[in-house]
């Protein structure tokens, strides 16, 4: 059977315009208001995601397992430790498969080649659960907790302190659709790899060296462990080159005065962030957790199901 359904997938940040993306935040309000109410809610009644893990996960499994399951539909767990994913069946042939049997996927894999082919050949949507490169998902989430707490994020200083990892990454491309300012500072070596930005996303972008300077008058501070996973090998050269790259209470008092603190999580107190920060009234951390499974429910219904006005 063939289709001639356009088919969009989530891979990047860039992939949705700004206008899905209000649409997208605003029906995240609309599920999360349902779900604190008990309201059931099954537009995606019968319909299963696929979820496939190369590398560990707590939030992002367990936010899409239990969103797909409170829209009425069913997850289904894959990871390369135990399917044939592990032991070199191609991407490309896993994709085809997969995708003949179950409506949405979710991949957390390394390079985001792999996930290119794999929604190259995907008969259903693709979401990227995070890549070496991105993770959408994640900012996604922070874009919302930020809307929550402040109002909507245009015209405002975001500053990334540390890694120049796929969080950051995506914070880019998230600064130039949504209409926000970056900051990113990052220790020297470990600068950000302008071959991978798109260079119209640049000009939302300012590298500053210092990270006091980054905070400057930030209307939120955010930043991430200094060794993503896959890279551990550089754990010990890594941790003395980012011991300056610390978000602590110094570091917060440069920024607004109600600036926020946003991390995705798991975190290393005493490394990236104080436990002073991270645990202070500052930090948003658990909602922006939570906000994880509101944002994923309502961008699996716009990927299933389209804009719907109810
Ligand atoms: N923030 C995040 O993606 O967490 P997990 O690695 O636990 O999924
Ligand atoms: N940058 C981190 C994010 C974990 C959610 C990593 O890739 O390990």
């Amino acid at each position: 059977m063939t289709s001639t359904k356009i088919i969009r997938h989530y891979l990047r940040f860039q992939d949705f315009s700004a206008d899905d993306y209000d649409y997208v935040l605003e029906r995240t309000r609309i599920l999360k208001r349902k779900f604190k109410n008990y309201e059931t809610y099954h537009p995606l009644h019968d319909r299963t995601l696929a979820m496939i893990f190369e590398k560990n996960s707590t939030r992002t499994r367990l936010s899409f397992e239990a969103g797909i399951f409170q829209l009425g539909g069913h997850a289904v767990f894959m990871s390369t430790r135990d399917t044939q994913l592990g032991r070199g069946e191609p991407i490309e042939d896993s994709a085809q498969v997969i995708s003949r049997m179950v409506d949405i996927i979710m991949i957390r894999t390394f390079g985001q080649d792999i996930l290119r082919r794999f929604a190259g050949n995907s008969r259903v949507p693709v979401i990227n659960g995070l890549t070496n490169e991105y993770h959408p998902c994640q900012v996604l989430a922070d874009v919302f907790t930020f809307y929550e707490h402040r109002g909507s994020i245009r015209g405002k200083t975001v500053a990334w302190v540390g890694d120049a990892n796929n969080m950051a990454y995506t914070w880019i491309e998230a600064a130039y659709i949504l209409g926000f300012k970056l900051r990113v500072s990052t220790p020297p070596g470990y600068r950000l790899n302008h071959a991978l930005i798109n260079s119209v996303h640049l000009s939302s972008v300012e590298e500053i060296d210092d990270p006091r300077a980054t905070c400057n008058g930030a209307h939120l501070v955010t930043t991430d462990v200094w060794t993503s996973m896959g890279f551990e090998k550089e754990n010990d050269i890594r941790k003395a080159a980012f011991a300056e790259w610390c978000v602590d209470t110094k570091l917060m008092a440069c920024a607004q005065p109600d600036a926020l603190f946003m991390h995705c999580l798991p975190t290393h107190r005493g490394e990236e962030v104080t436990a002073e920060v991270i645990d202070g009234r500052q930090s948003v951390v658990w909602d922006e957790a939570e906000n994880r499974l509101h944002v994923q429910k309502a961008l699996m219904e716009f990927l299933t199901l389209g804009r719907l006005n109810h």
